[in-house]
């Protein structure tokens, strides 16, 4: 059994690098140090229980539903049970558990569910940082090339889909994902300290999607209806 704080972390941190696949489609385990590191800075900020919260970023992506067949509860699952067996703490367990299952991303107009816990919203927080700026345009055309999804279309235009169901089952492009989810993710952290790190990524973002339009001449972003 494990007991310090240290302890369990660094356990935990050897357990999900093993357990995590060699990924090419931008949830790689690198991702995850990316989200434990912002995770607990924004959580030391805030005043969050640091254990759960870096419990809940290293475990967060250990069975993710786009990548092993839609189940959303094979992740939480996986990592309560190591997480009781190696801290005996069916609390710390349950409490991880739920926040892993609460903070995907679910659609643009999707209902937000119950409200997050503190410690849940600074991983969700990290999560999404980790989806925009420089490092988020890298994950976006690295998951649209590996799901063989096309990078842009004149043609494909971008959806704000209302249902969890309606958004992960989309047939779109890289570009229309920008406006799907990750433009709308700055505007959407829940805390200050994300929100500071996140207006410099969203702006990095609008800027790259400004020369992108004007190299390639298309058009891109919502379809105006007024005009
Ligand atoms: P989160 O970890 O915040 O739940 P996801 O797991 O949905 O984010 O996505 C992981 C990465 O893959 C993110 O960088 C995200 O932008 C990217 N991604 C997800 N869906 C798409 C898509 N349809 N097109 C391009 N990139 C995508
Ligand atoms: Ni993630």
């Amino acid at each position: 059994m494990l007991s310090t704080h240290d302890e369990i972390i660094e356990a935990a941190r050897r357990y999900v690098r093993a357990e995590m696949p060699d990924d090419y489609t931008g949830h790689d385990y690198l991702h995850v140090e990316r989200v434990w590191t912002l995770a607990k800075r924004i959580a030391h900020e805030c005043g969050a229980n640091a254990t759960i919260v870096e419990l809940a970023a290293l475990f967060h992506d250990i069975s993710d539903y786009k990548l092993n067949g839609g189940c959303e509860t094979a992740g939480p699952e996986k990592a309560a049970r190591w997480i009781e067996a190696h801290t005996r703490s069916r609390a710390t367990a349950d409490t991880v558990a739920q926040i892993i299952l609460d903070i995907p991303f679910r659609g643009a107009l999707s209902p937000t569910g119950a409200p997050l816990s503190l410690e849940a919203q600074c991983v969700q927080d990290a999560d999404r940082l980790d989806a925009i700026g420089a490092i988020g345009i890298a994950r976006a055309f690295a998951f649209g090339g590996a799901m063989k999804q096309p990078m842009m279309s004149a043609e494909i235009k971008p959806q704000l889909h209302s249902s969890f169901d309606q958004y992960r089952r989309k047939n779109g492009t890289t570009v229309n994902h920008f406006y799907e989810k990750l433009l709308l993710l700055s505007s959407r952290m829940n805390t200050a300290p994300a929100r500071r790190i996140a207006e410099k990524r969203h702006a990095l973002m609008l800027e790259f999607l400004h020369h992108l339009s004007r190299e390639t001449e298309i058009e891109f972003g919502m379809e105006h209806k007024d005009s």
